[in-house]
């Protein structure tokens, strides 16, 4: 018996999933690992919006399939969140589209818009949904190169046209994952014209719009005057909110390209459990000033990460939003080999570069999601481990 597609050749298990045995493994052998590695937060999200779910919860008429498109609260509390945060008009029921998460949404927009022969540009280094979900649709990912030189956007006009004429989607993802980058609006206004003149839909992912430092300010794509005739943004109360288990995640902007992935989704599954979405309504329309305080925690991590690794001679760039520190490794050093010593050697748990891309080799990324006092400690096992990790790495 044949137990999987053809297409299924595309795909491996994700990282994590496979990370994640192996953590749970060394923990059962009694050692105190520190996951810096994925970007899950560790803090919870705030009382009222615990309170909102477990009311909705109580309600004996909460517990049956919803709307497919979730209630119309849930769309207009997206439409609220947008225009309070970045003076961006939307229609709620035709403008937005909730997911159940983000990662759902990336993954089958390709599924209902990408046909074999399509290129689908996507980031290098970038988070793996991208080229994931094109490739599973049948499309060809076109890696654009994120340097550090270039402030880690992409150079569109370095894409060859063979390339440009058969791309569908442009992704971009800022606050970017895993390098922290920061976009302005003239840049995205910039991917517009491109979407302009080639035919070409931008994703834009703002998985980590509300997760800034030093009062910096992340935008919406959606800012840019008629973007959303050739734009789709991608949003989540995963990072924004403490949220990353509840799966609340939406698409916004162009209708028609909304209408294809909701008739997909409407095939695939039924929407959220009411509480969810209720208490997803608390969390974007109530108090939000316990973020700023939340932000000021990843902050101070931040800090405590840079200035460890620049005491002990790595370069890394300070960060102004997202929650990863991105840091590169001396000439010659392989990120897989420096997190699997590190892993080995101190119990602590990094991701290497390389997951997200060719571009990645030589870097490492640091996730600040862990108790303040776990990314001291993570800090200075690796200052004291860093001269067997050298001699390892070395041989
Ligand atoms: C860039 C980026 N987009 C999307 C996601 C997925 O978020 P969600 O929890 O909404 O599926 C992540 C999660 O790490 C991410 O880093």
């Amino acid at each position: 018996m044949k137990t999987n597609a053809q297409r299924m050749e595309t795909l491996s298990a994700h990282y994590f999933a496979t990370l994640g045995s192996r953590i749970a493994a060394l923990r059962a052998d009694g050692s105190d690992v520190i996951r810096l590695d994925e970007g899950s937060p560790d803090l919870p999200p705030a009382p009222p919006i615990i309170e909102a779910l477990a009311r909705s919860a109580a309600s004996p008429q909460n517990h049956s399939y919803q709307l497919h498109k979730g209630i119309p609260i849930l769309q207009e509390a997206w439409a609220e969140m947008y225009q309070r945060e970045f003076k961006v008009d939307l229609n709620p029921e035709s403008e937005v589209l909730p997911l159940l998460g983000s990662k759902e949404g990336i993954f089958h927009l390709q599924l209902a818009l990408v046909e074999p022969g399509d290129c689908v540009l996507v980031p290098d280094p970038g988070y793996i949904t991208y080229s994931r979900g094109a490739l599973f649709a049948g499309g060809e990912p076109y890696f654009m190169p994120l340097l550090p030189g270039k402030g880690y956007l992409p150079d569109l006009s370095a894409i060859p046209e063979d390339v440009t004429r058969r791309a569908k989607i442009l992704w971009l993802n800022y606050p970017n994952n895993p390098t922290a980058a920061m976009a302005t609006v003239d840049f995205f206004a910039d991917a517009i014209a491109f979407a302009r003149a080639h035919e070409v839909l931008v994703c834009h992912d703002a998985a980590y719009a509300q997760v800034t430092f030093d009062g910096a300010y992340a935008p919406s794509l959606l800012e840019v005057p008629g973007a959303k005739e050739y734009a789709v943004e991608f949003n989540t109360l995963s990072k924004s909110h403490n949220m990353a288990g509840w799966r609340v995640g939406v698409a916004i902007g162009n209708p028609n390209v909304l209408n294809a992935l909701y008739k997909l989704k409407s095939n695939a599954d039924s929407s959220h459990f009411r509480p969810i979405m209720d208490a997803a309504v608390e969390a974007m329309t109530g108090d939000q000033g316990w973020l700023k305080e939340r932000n000021s925690i990843y902050q101070e991590r931040r800090d405590l990460v840079v200035m460890g690794l620049r005491q002990m001679g790595f370069q890394a760039d300070l960060p102004k939003a997202s929650l990863y520190v991105w840091f590169r490794l001396p000439e010659g050093w392989s990120s897989e080999e420096f997190v699997q010593v590190l892993l080995e050697k101190t119990s602590v748990s990094l991701t290497p570069g390389t997951l997200f891309g060719r571009q990645g080799e030589g870097y490492v990324r640091i996730s600040l999601t862990a108790a303040t006092e776990r990314v001291a400690m993570a800090m200075h096992r690796l200052a004291a481990a860093l001269p067997v990790i050298i001699e390892r790495i070395m041989e």
